[in-house]
């Protein structure tokens, strides 16, 4: 889909990124047509309940690390996804009421229920919009009334940079280079996306999402390919790595590794 034309009504009977992630975090939020997509990935990559359940738990992690380490207040959240549990105004909040969250998501589902969830919450709002378009999100009505620019933000782009395609404009590191931009020194950016090293599980799930969302779907790419994204950042320790390893709560507690791909990322600082 080309960045822009957003859809506007909610289609049960085609799998969207949202939904199916949903499932697998064990929410209610989908239909027929996404579990059976899962149920279909599954049987090629096995792993992916465990690896969206060490993802959600990566990205509560990190927000309450930018909160509670690093002072962060605003964040700004590209590919929000489905409300589920901790979500992060919650997390944010947690630390700090007075916390600001924008979520931006272009399934049409999460605006209904991200609305839903935060009628009451004056501090948090959720945009429907094309995670590629930087104009609309940042000069977004609700965007300026509850972000300060000229302060350091987070700006998160957890598990999203696979559901587009490559594009000199509009792909993932022009994306990146072009939110970059528009940061005050001290910035965050967080960023991780799926990949895999073996060349089969890449063409076989690229194909297969492609098809199944009927081509909301960008490709599963390389650990080097992420790396590119956080050119000129100075990257939080340990580095960019496989999600569960960021940071975990307990070194000792079992944590489930995907094999067969991974969500892999970090957080960079812009210079200050
Ligand atoms: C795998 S979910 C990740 C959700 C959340 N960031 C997390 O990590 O828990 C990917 C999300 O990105 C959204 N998404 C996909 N393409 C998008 C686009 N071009 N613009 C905005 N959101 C997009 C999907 O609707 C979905 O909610």
């Amino acid at each position: 889909m080309e960045p822009g034309k957003l859809s506007t009504s909610i289609d049960a009977a085609v799998p969207t990124a949202a939904r199916m992630y949903d499932h697998y975090l064990g929410g209610k939020d989908n239909y027929a047509s996404d579990r059976a997509a899962c149920e279909e990935l599954d049987k090629v990559v096995p792993s992916t309940r465990a690896l969206a359940v060490n993802n959600r738990r990566f990205l509560q992690r990190a927000v309450r690390t930018l909160a509670g380490e690093y002072g962060i207040r605003q964040f700004l959240d590209h590919g929000s996804g489905l409300p589920t549990q901790n979500n992060v105004h919650q997390v944010a909040q947690d630390i700090d009421p007075e916390s600001r969250v924008i979520y931006v998501d272009n399934d049409p589902m999460v605006l209904v229920h991200g609305r839903a969830l935060l009628d009451q919450n004056d501090r948090t709002a959720v945009i429907h919009a094309d995670m590629r378009d930087t104009d609309g999100i940042f000069d977004h009505p609700d965007t300026k009334r509850l972000i300060d620019f000229s302060q350091p933000v987070a700006v998160l782009f957890n598990s999203v940079f696979h559901c587009i395609p490559d594009s000199d404009t509009d792909g993932p590191l022009a994306v990146a280079r072009r939110v970059r931009e528009r940061l005050a020194p001290g910035s965050f950016m967080l960023m991780c996306q799926l990949v895999s090293e073996d060349p089969e599980v890449r063409k076989f799930v690229t194909e297969f999402m492609d098809q199944a969302t009927q081509g909301h779907w960008g490709r599963v790419r390389q650990e080097k390919d992420v790396e590119e994204y956080f050119e000129g950042l100075e990257i939080l320790e340990p580095g960019l790595v496989e999600v569960s390893t960021w940071r975990p709560d307990n070194e000792v507690a079992p944590r489930q590794q995907t094999q067969e791909w991974i969500e892999f990322g970090g957080i960079g600082r812009l210079p200050r």
